[in-house]
């Protein structure tokens, strides 16, 4: 074989690298992207390698671990991930893999352990990844610390587990400072999952973040969640009117009396947080605009808080409202199809059918989920033909678009080796 060929061999998609770069580089910035980072199925492969392998991750929630033994996986392209907390309330995430032959560690989405068994030949493992025991009779000289889980970069905050795939993962300190000081109220270690769904979109996880940041849309498309929602993206929003300036400087002296923190922080285009007002006279994302949950979340002093809003790129939105919370989180299973994962958080001793009633608090969000969906996949499918050709964003709807097409780009860029043409 030539060193060509083992050259292809060693990275089946260097091709496809260098045309993404190129394609990048020559985007038309404020446009759409050429059809192949929607629909190819190499240019998903450089998605999951270089975004999803690289970049940090919302995977799930502290909440969701307890207690010691309690675990989570979730599939990041091919790669299995545990996440798991030790015996000492510390949280871990390895490859969900074992030494031994390979096989996938643990199998459930979640579960409380003692140890981590292979189910296959049952090596065991401590739950800070060391073997324990090989079950197999691996010689009198088999060096057991050799063969402990591959860990993987995690980091918490605010409740929220990160984790990356990356060697060397990108710096995250600053949104960790920001997450727990506009999280400090709503005691995150106290909140329970009350209601989860998942749905799986005939879309790139690109339509769906895509769909996600713009609310052009919300008008057409969306009549119950615009009973409470504000279309209006933030106080920095080029649309907003006097009426919602006024409205938003009335509730951010309400809030700041309160000592609830509300200012629009971004950090670079990956994170934005910030807390806008719902339609006046309304406290909760339901179809009557009032509390899902009699109970308020953590320390919060009134359930009139508007919304704080947490964009994490590249998988996560959130809403938190003076009640209840909605954490959505995106993992791509492949070039047109996406799983949006969404978690309805309560405080930890709501009572459920006292304090709140699950159909009703879901009913909004799980409309709006659908009818993103069906926006996606008509989005995908139109893309797919032979007409489609990159559309132009509107600077002054699609401002959300365009930060994260712009993100999505200048991390491709950078993680393929090449310097962004964008001065960001
Ligand atoms: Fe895990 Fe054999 S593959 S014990």
């Amino acid at each position: 074989m030539d060193s060509l060929s083992l050259a292809r061999l060693d990275d089946p998609l260097a091709a496809a690298r260098d045309a993404t770069a190129e394609m990048l580089t020559q985007r038309r910035r404020h446009f759409s992207l050429p059809q192949p980072f929607y629909n190819d199925e190499r240019l998903f492969q450089l998605d999951i390698q270089e975004i999803f392998s690289k970049e940090w991750l919302f995977a799930g929630l502290t909440c969701e671990l307890p207690s010691k033994g309690n675990f989570i996986t979730l599939e990041i392209g091919d790669n299995p991930v545990v996440i798991v907390r030790g015996n000492n309330g510390e949280i871990h995430a390895f490859h969900n893999v074992c030494r031994h032959r390979g096989s996938r560690l643990c199998v459930k989405e979640s579960g409380k352990v003692a140890k981590l068994v292979c189910p296959y030949h049952q090596w065991t493992y401590e739950l800070d990844g060391r073997l324990l025991f090989a079950g197999t009779d691996m010689g009198s000289d088999f060096d057991l610390s050799a063969y402990g889980l591959k860990p993987v970069h995690v980091r918490t905050a605010g409740g929220y587990i990160f984790i990356s795939l990356a060697e060397q993962p990108p710096a995250i300190d600053e949104l960790l400072e920001t997450m727990e000081n506009y999280l400090d109220l709503y005691d995150m270690d106290n909140v329970k999952v009350a209601v989860e769904s998942s749905i799986v979109e005939q879309a790139n996880w690109k339509l769906v973040i895509e769909n996600n940041r713009e609310c052009y849309h919300c008008n057409g498309a969306h009549p119950e969640l615009l009973n409470s929602l504000q279309e209006f993206d933030d106080s920095e929003d080029p649309r907003a009117t006097p009426a919602y300036k006024e409205l938003v400087a009335r509730k951010q002296g309400e809030w700041q009396a309160m000592g609830v923190p509300w200012e629009l922080k971004r950090l670079g285009r990956r994170n934005r947080l910030t807390r806008t007002p719902l339609l006046d006279g309304t406290v909760s994302m339901t179809m009557d605009g009032k509390q899902a949950c009699k109970k308020l979340m953590g320390r919060l002093p009134s359930p009139d808080l508007g919304v704080l809003r947490i964009l994490h790129l590249p998988n996560s939105w959130n809403h938190f409202m003076g009640d209840h919370a909605v954490v959505f989180r995106v993992l791509p299973l492949g070039p047109q199809k996406t799983v949006v994962t969404t978690k309805w958080l309560v405080h930890k001793d709501a009572v459920e059918g006292v304090d709140y009633d699950p159909e009703r608090m879901r009913r909004v969000w799980d409309a709006t989920n659908d009818q993103d969906r069906r926006l996606a996949e008509e989005n995908q499918r139109g893309i797919n033909s032979s007409a489609y050709e990159p559309g132009p964003y509107s600077e002054t709807f699609e401002f959300g678009v365009i930060d994260f097409v712009d993100w999505y780009s200048e991390r491709m860029l950078e993680n393929l080796g090449y310097t962004s043409h964008l001065s960001l």
